[in-house]
């Protein structure tokens, strides 16, 4: 029955931030992409046609949000021309979901970025949101539409399982990290957790040096939401070893690897770095061997089929296989 529902009437478009993903979720459910135009006008403006009816179908629209920003008016552009085209309900289906970290006000004068994209989604015509791992819980509670946030952390945490890491102690790099990290500590049998109290000094520079719990003769894992330049991760790998740590690896949803953090990552003490595809990691020229790059693909294709077939989301939060 899901098959014919999907065939009959359920339509599925991707903007161009990571094509692979959405071929992947596509290919998952097996269907297809609906053939669209998301290019480029000669001077750059973003030009958008669904070159299929849309008229009382179920859309997707799958994009993460990374920069640049063409990425996220892709996504809203694309919303804007299935709502004009009659979709019957309109879902974002947001892998990364950017301009997150500005999700509250911590000095005079700041924007609330999280929430500003969240009215730009709702108010281009969303009619529900799908997102993995968001950078904050609470960035959910900024839709009035309902809002799935799915986790990679079963999806980590199996792969880590299977590692048989000896004497592993699960470590939060900042204290916004604790929550998915204890998460994460629940998959790995008999592990430890320890808590990093980060200073973020400025975008570029973080001071980690004070660390509550202990990783003296252990093997580290950092867990992490996102990695943007890497010196959160890489600086905690470089305290842990300095406390007698035996050796370290990281994780963390999102791969957004800026500027040479890939190269950094090559020289840095961390063993492994395991992060998903909400990102294009793998197309990524400089990418490193240390890197490994675990799907959300069946993930969120999961939820897909369960939101069309009116079914429970909550299970995919604590199932193992998927
Ligand atoms: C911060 O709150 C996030 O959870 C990550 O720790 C942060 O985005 C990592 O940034 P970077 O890789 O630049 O240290």
């Amino acid at each position: 029955m899901v098959n014919t529902i999907l065939k009959e009437d359920v339509r599925f478009f991707s903007g161009n931030s990571n094509i692979p993903l959405s071929q992947a979720i596509v290919n998952y459910l097996g269907v297809s992409l609906s053939p669209a135009i998301v290019s480029r006008f000669p001077d750059g403006e973003i030009q958008v046609r669904c070159l299929e009816s849309v008229r009382g179908k179920d859309v997707f629209i799958i994009q993460s949000t990374q920069t640049p920003a063409e990425n996220l008016l892709e996504l809203l552009i694309l919303i804007d021309a299935v709502k004009r085209a009659s979709a019957r309900s309109i879902t974002a289906v947001v892998p990364f979901f950017g301009y997150a970290r500005q999700d509250r006000k911590t000095k005079s004068r700041e924007p609330i970025s999280a929430k500003l994209v969240s009215n730009l989604i709702t108010t281009a015509g969303a009619s529900r949101v799908v997102a993995v791992d968001l950078h904050a819980a609470q960035i959910q509670g900024f839709f009035d539409i309902p809002t799935d946030n799915l986790t990679a952390v079963l999806i980590l945490g199996k792969y880590f399982r299977e590692l048989n890491l000896e004497n592993p102690v699960v470590v939060a790099p900042d204290v916004g990290a604790v929550q998915r990290a204890t998460d994460f500590a629940k998959e790995i049998p008999n592990s430890t957790q320890a808590i990093f109290v980060k200073k973020r000094l400025s975008p570029y520079e973080v001071d980690t040096s004070r660390l509550i719990g202990e990783v003296e003769g252990k093997t580290v894992i950092l867990v992490d939401d996102a990695i943007h330049t890497g010196n959160t991760l890489i600086n905690a790998a470089n305290e842990v070893l300095r406390r007698g740590a035996k050796a370290v690896y990281a994780t963390a949803t999102h791969g957004i690897f800026a500027q040479d953090s890939l190269k950094k990552f090559e020289g840095s003490p961390i063993k492994e770095i395991v992060v998903t595809d909400t990102l294009p990691v793998l197309s990524r020229p400089e990418l490193i061997s240390k890197v490994k790059v675990l799907s959300v693909a069946p993930l969120i294709g999961e939820a897909i089929k369960r939101i069309i077939m009116h079914e429970s989301i909550s299970e995919l939060f604590e199932k193992k296989e998927i």
